[in-house]
């Protein structure tokens, strides 16, 4: 199952990509993830990257399109992938088609978490992540079970760079003038599902499983 998951920073993407991925044991692709992951390793990529994001301003293009294609030409996205954050732009989503086509593949679902901007702030903020799996809590909404622990692991969890109220708010700004263009080009093609993000983050996953299942359009 080929997917992509869109919305807004701290619509829930990466949250709802966790149950997704080992549902259907498909690879995760975040776009997000893997910048962060080449700044932490210092590669020429990070570098590229580091200074937009830290502003909480869109990693060019160019460069964000030629990793998904190196990304979805691997042998693990033969039986499905997720896209998680990817395309935010039209033209990032023009050349995801080429991609794909180059590849033989198609979309099945391209699901929007719906979620309002008043409710994105506290959930950036609140944002807690595991150092060691990479799994997302939240101080109010998705608690852990011990203050700083990961439930899974243990690990130690961090606030993510760009998660301060200052790059949180141009974030936002900034994936909200992409954003309708972006839904206009999947409506025309008739694969959008819009999903009620300002639910229960097991209710949100319960609308996207039965979209999945064929059991809601
Ligand atoms: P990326 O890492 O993709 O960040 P983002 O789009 O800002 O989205 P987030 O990861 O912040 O939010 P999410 O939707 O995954 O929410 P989560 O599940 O964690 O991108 C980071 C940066 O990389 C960009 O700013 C850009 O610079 C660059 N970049 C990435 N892709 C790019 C691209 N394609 N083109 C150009 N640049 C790109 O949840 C958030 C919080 O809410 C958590 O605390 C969670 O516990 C809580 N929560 C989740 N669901 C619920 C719920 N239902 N109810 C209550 N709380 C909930
Ligand atoms: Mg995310
Ligand atoms: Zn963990």
């Amino acid at each position: 199952m080929n997917i992509i998951l869109m919305g807004l920073p701290g619509a829930g993407k990466g949250t709802q990509a966790d149950e997704i991925i080992e549902k259907y044991a498909i690879p995760h692709i975040s776009t997000g993830d893997m910048f962060r992951a080449a700044i932490k390793d210092g590669t020429e990529l990070g570098l590229k990257a580091k200074s937009y994001m830290d502003q909480g301003a869109l990693v060019p293009d160019e460069v964000t399109i030629g990793i998904v294609r190196e990304r979805l030409s691997q042998a693990d996205c033969k039986e499905g992938f997720l896209l998680d954050g990817f395309p935010r732009t039209v033209p990032q989503a023009e050349a995801l088609d080429n991609i794909l086509a180059d590849l033989g593949k198609s979309i099945e679902h391209t699901i929007n978490i719906e979620v309002p901007k008043e409710d994105l702030i506290a959930r950036l903020t609140g944002r807690r992540i595991c150092k060691t799996c990479g799994t997302s809590y939240h101080l109010i909404f998705n608690p852990p079970q011990e203050e700083g622990k990961c439930d899974k692991d243990g690990g130690e969890l961090y606030v993510r760079a760009d998660d301060n109220p200052e790059t949180v708010t141009n974030r936002l700004e900034v994936n909200m003038t992409q954003a309708q263009p972006l839904l206009d080009f999947y409506k025309a093609k008739g694969v959008l599902t819009n999903i009620n993000g300002q639910q229960d983050i097991k209710v949100v996953f319960e609308d996207i499983e039965a979209l999945l299942k064929g059991n809601r359009s």
